[in-house]
């Protein structure tokens, strides 16, 4: 069994006082650890019929594309705002330390399509909300979000859950 946990590594007070940055850059760099958690990540919905791997800029991009290969799905980016070229969907979200603007492709996600979301950590959930808003404004059937890490006392996943997706997490 792959201890994911071990590979990860905890930056006290960083961006901001208080904050204990969760690293994931070290799990990243280990080849067997990375593959391992590809391979878990994707586990449950190897037969769910994903149609699009969709990632948060930045580190959900690094998993999605992983995710994306490994389902045969393809591979929508959210974007920080002023990013994407063409007409967007936007949403103002808030972080754990700050908030922001993300945007999607309006015409990236075609009504009733089957999305897996993706990110590489969830903590207030601000940012998985905010995606869950565009994707559903499109008219997307998001069938799970998935995410290396859950800082569960912030209450992110909780909130996901209670909003009807289906979330899975290697570790808290
Ligand atoms: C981090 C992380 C998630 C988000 C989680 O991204 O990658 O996207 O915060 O926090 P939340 O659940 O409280 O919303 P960040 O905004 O730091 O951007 P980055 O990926 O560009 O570093
Ligand atoms: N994104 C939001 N909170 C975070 C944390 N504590 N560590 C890493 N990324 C984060």
């Amino acid at each position: 069994m792959t201890d994911f946990k071990a590979a990860i590594r905890t930056i006290p007070d960083y961006p901001k006082p208080g904050i204990q940055f969760r690293d994931i850059t070290t799990l990243l760099s280990d080849p067997s650890v990375f593959r391992a958690a590809v391979d878990a990540l994707v586990g449950p919905y190897a037969n769910a019929r994903i149609r699009h791997v969709v990632g948060i800029e930045a580190r959900g991009f690094i998993l999605g594309g992983a995710l994306a290969h490994q389902l045969t799905a393809g591979f929508v980016p959210i974007r920080k705002s002023g990013k994407l070229p063409r007409e967007t969907v936007s949403v103002t979200y808030a972080l754990e330390y700050g908030e922001d603007r993300m945007e999607l492709h309006r015409d990236a996600i075609e009504a009733g399509e089957r999305v897996l979301l993706t990110d590489d950590l969830i903590a207030t959930g601000g940012t998985a909300l905010g995606a869950v808003k565009l994707l559903r404004g499109l008219g997307a059937e998001i069938v799970g979000a998935c995410f290396l890490v859950d800082l569960p006392d912030l209450g992110g996943a909780q909130n996901l859950r209670d909003l009807g997706v289906d979330v899975h997490c290697l570790v808290a």
